[in-house]
């Protein structure tokens, strides 16, 4: 290890965006190394918003491992952090930078100490899945910083020990979380069904129907349900499995009625396993019910082409349409309806997509 001097900071940038499930991922079967009971599938957002930006650094002169989220500084004293730190030390390389004159040896990684800033550019833990892409991030520019040689697959089963959804985070287009069959989880890991450039004309709109952070975590919520919810076994067991062939084909041929079906069933049915768990769970509120509502009815007109939509664990909804017409349709309807900062309690709209994104609060 060393340089000129000891004084020497090597870093890395990294952005990564945020996924969107729509077959969801709810309930573990290990809580440890978050492995989960159920396949899940998701589409990955535009990085340009919904992202996360981390910037990971390494000096001789640091004392200890820190990490600053949006500005202010965090414990990495966690348990996932600190797997998730473990198993990137566990797989360093070497690193050289000739013009700055650094060599960092295999085993030096061991004892250097990292300085990690990472910034949401929305709501952290409002239900936007600010978990998926932080760790996602986190990994991955670890990854480079460390010069891992592990492919996106191998790095999807470090990031969901940091947060399960992060794993899906590290491909763009249409993901798909394994859950895996082995004990030590080495196969629960994200394969890309399908690339950036498939499907790209859909369009995602996000009403922030609240910015404030959730009253129960997606990781306790989720505890409870497999707890105490029998509709969750069901669930798990006959309904996903026979929703994840049909998604994977309705993404394959770009069918939109099934993927639409599929996409409001399994949120719904996510919702319902909520509401059957004890005590009951409520991520929705009247707002995002009424939100449904607008759009089934929308859904059941003939002259208007059919909206997927879906809520995480969080009352704010996500919104897929086929194109940009239709969503501008869409976003005229719900301005209409639900107009911003007003007595229907909704925050703003993000509208995006594989290209562009824009705000329109
Ligand atoms: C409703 O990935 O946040 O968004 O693994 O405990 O960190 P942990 O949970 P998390 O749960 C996400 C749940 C969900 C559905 C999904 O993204 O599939």
């Amino acid at each position: 290890m060393g340089g000129q001097s000891e004084k020497w900071v090597l870093m890395v940038t990294a952005r990564t965006p945020t996924n969107i499930a729509v077959i969801k991922y709810w309930g573990k079967r290990d809580e440890k190394l978050i492995l989960p009971i159920n396949d899940s599938i998701s589409v990955t957002l535009d990085p340009n918003h919904l992202c996360t930006t981390t910037t990971v650094s390494v000096s001789p002169s640091f004392v200890e491992d820190r990490m600053w989220l949006n500005g202010k500084e965090i414990s990495l004293q966690g348990g996932r952090f600190q797997s998730c730190l473990r198993e990137i030390r566990a797989r360093a390389n070497d690193v050289e930078d000739e013009k700055k004159g650094i060599k960092i040896k295999k085993e030096d990684w061991q004892k250097l100490h990292l300085q990690i800033a990472s910034y949401n550019n929305f709501p952290t833990a409002a239900g936007l899945a600010s978990s998926a892409a932080g760790f996602a991030c986190l990994v991955f520019s670890l990854a480079k910083l460390m010069n891992l040689k592990e492919d996106n697959s191998q790095l999807s089963a470090i990031a969901r020990q940091g947060s399960g959804s992060a794993c899906r985070s590290l491909y763009g287009g249409f993901v798909k979380w394994i859950m895996g069959k082995e004990e030590n989880g080495s196969d629960s890991l994200a394969v890309q069904l399908a690339d950036e450039k498939h499907w790209d004309d859909l369009v995602i709109i996000i009403a922030v129907v609240s910015a404030r952070q959730k009253e129960t975590s997606s990781t306790s919520g989720m505890r409870d349900t497999v707890e105490t919810s029998a509709l969750i076994k069901h669930r798990a067991k006959e309904v996903v499995p026979k929703r994840i062939i049909e998604m994977e084909t309705a993404i394959k041929n770009r069918d939109f009625a099934s993927f639409t079906r599929l996409a409001c069933t399994d949120s719904n049915q996510f919702h319902a396993v909520c509401l059957d768990t004890y005590p009951p769970i409520f991520y929705m509120n009247d707002t995002s019910h009424r939100i449904i509502s607008c759009v089934e009815k929308w859904n059941r007109s003939e002259e208007t082409p059919q909206v997927a939509y879906t809520f995480d664990a969080g009352p704010n909804a996500v919104m897929i349409a086929r194109d940009r017409k239709t969503a501008a349709l869409l976003l005229q309807r719900l301005l209409y309806n639900f107009p911003p900062k007003s007595d229907t309690d909704l925050d703003s709209y993000v509208i995006g997509d594989k290209s562009i994104l824009q705000d329109a609060g």
